[in-house]
């Protein structure tokens, strides 16, 4: 008994010790972190941040702590960010000092910090240059993508077609569309819809996004120093990426086998030109492991589409400026877009509303850095909530509800809101903005050329809240009628 009694006082003074460590850490050489809810020594805010709802359990903690707080997953102190105000003066005001990429443990076995997405220093600078550099020659900017994309969308109305009108599940016609002009880009073809290799791909591609989106993935950013060693789901999505790697690698050889350095077909021939160039510079990053392609743009587009048809009273008005500006017969062009100021409003607002990566990718502090009266040492993850961007009411006049205005003016124009971040901002800003924008422009309005959406269910009974909400948002499962014009 007395020995009993005195272990409990053992205990609980060595808990308070570390509280009172985890506290000092705080205010000491760790830093002046900003306030947060008391973490518990190992465990961190588990209590106050749930896995299931961890976008909810943060913007709950706003309201107590204001827009930069601290929260600890397990051990790891992790500053967040939420609204317009705080996420710009922190990504875009001191930009360089916000640059670096935060942990994310979900990956880290995979990537060990290589490829564009995650890396830092001067291994990120090189990679992001050159990828700019080849989407703007491949992707951006030029004629040759838009009539890549014109070509793909007349392939998904061709599918459309053969239903006839009868009720389908839109997800697989338009991610495959989509994922073709990726692939276009990386790969230099399209793959045939049928094709099973193309299928295996998109496969692998939705399944990792569905998996980083789940609860154990946030569990496993919070404690991966300890669940790594047990069995569980990220060995499931580790596999999956390792797979997409294999993918990577085999198309590679494909492009090695008919390679012309003077005449580069796509992104691999681009990355093959540099890895022979650099061939004798063992530190060169131009290396396989830092060949990637990026994975969440499709879900986005389909989600788009259901919000679409649910707020379709609003697809007669875009039908009506289809017909004014592009007629019904020619194909929709990107320079269409400035002259269809309501039906550009449509998409940003339909882009703020489907909010796919609400908690933002994480961020990291690459120096010592002063921050809102606080300071924060060099390596402090950061994550922007750009979701609480999107819907931040001194920027969006009903942040939770469907209003195209937000972008238009009073005369109708196309408006630009500073808070419109879905790609987020600053020096990690995405790198295929301006691809993902000249598809989800030219798909919308082809569809909506061609054909008038139905569902068999009533707008309002449509459940459009999201099935798994987490790294990602990830869309419920709907089904709509493509009916002829
Ligand atoms: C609607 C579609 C898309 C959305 C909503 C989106 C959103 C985002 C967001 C929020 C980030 C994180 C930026 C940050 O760290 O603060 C990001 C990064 C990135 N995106 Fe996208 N993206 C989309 C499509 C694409 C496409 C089509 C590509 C490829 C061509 C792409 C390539 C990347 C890359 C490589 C990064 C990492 C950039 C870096 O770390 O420097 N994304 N994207």
């Amino acid at each position: 008994m007395v020995l009993g009694g005195a272990f409990s006082i053992f205990m609980a003074l060595c808990l308070s010790c570390l509280l009172i460590l985890i506290a000092w850490k705080r205010t000491s050489k760790g830093g002046k972190l900003p306030p947060g809810p008391t973490p518990i020594p190992f465990l961190g805010n588990l209590l106050q941040v749930r896995t299931d709802a961890i976008f909810q359990s943060f913007l709950k903690l706003q309201k107590k702590y204001g827009s930069v707080f601290t929260v600890y997953f397990g051990p790891r102190p992790v500053v967040i960010l939420c609204g317009h105000e705080a996420v710009k003066e922190a990504l875009v005001d001191q930009a360089d000092d916000f640059s670096g990429r935060g942990e994310m443990p979900t990956l880290e076995k995979n990537f060990q910090g290589y490829g564009l997405a995650l890396s830092n220093g001067e291994r990120w600078k090189i990679l992001r240059r050159f990828s700019l550099t080849v989407l703007r020659n491949f992707g951006m900017g030029k004629r040759s993508i838009e009539e890549r994309i014109q070509e793909e969308a007349g392939y998904l109305l061709e599918e459309l077609h053969k239903f006839k009108g009868a009720p389908i599940d839109p997800t697989f016609f338009l991610s495959r569309t989509v994922s073709n002009i990726i692939c276009s880009v990386v790969f230099g073809k399209r793959f045939d819809y049928e094709d099973q290799h193309f299928q295996s791909l998109m496969k692998m591609i939705n399944e990792s996004f569905v998996e980083m989106s789940m609860p154990w993935a946030q569990l496993y950013d919070m404690y991966w120093r300890v669940m790594q060693y047990f069995p569980g789901r990220h060995n499931h999505l580790y596999n999956l990426i390792e797979e997409l790697k294999d993918f990577i690698a085999s198309r590679v050889k494909i492009n090695e086998a008919s390679f012309d350095p003077s005449s580069p077909r796509d992104f691999i021939d681009c990355f093959l030109i540099k890895m022979y160039q650099d061939k004798n510079d063992p530190h060169s990053e131009f290396n396989l492991k830092n060949l990637q392609i990026p994975s969440k743009d499709s879900k986005h587009q389909i989600f788009c589409l259901l919000f679409w048809y649910i707020f379709c009273h609003l697809t007669a008005k875009i039908q009506e400026e289809i017909n004014q500006v592009i007629g019904t017969h020619r194909i929709p062009r990107v320079d269409d877009r400035a002259k269809m100021p309501y039906t550009d409003a449509v998409i940003h607002e339909i882009q703020r509303l489907t909010d796919i990566v609400p908690l933002g990718a994480p961020h990291n502090v690459i120096r010592d850095t002063h921050f809102r009266g606080y300071f924060l040492p060099k390596g402090t993850d950061v994550y922007p909530l750009i979701g609480s961007v999107l819907r931040d009411p001194k920027y969006f006049r009903y942040p939770d509800a469907f209003y195209p205005q937000h972008f238009l003016d009073e005369q109708g124009h196309f408006k630009k809101n500073d808070a419109f971040v879905v790609f987020s901002s600053g020096k990690r800003i995405c790198v295929g903005e301006a691809l993902a924008r000249i598809e989800l422009f030219l798909y919308f309005t082809s569809i909506l050329q061609r054909f008038s959406l139905r569902s068999l269910v009533p707008p309002d009974d449509i459940d459009i809240a999201h099935k798994i909400s987490g790294f990602g948002n990830i869309p419920p499962t709907y089904e709509l009628c493509f009916m002829a014009r």
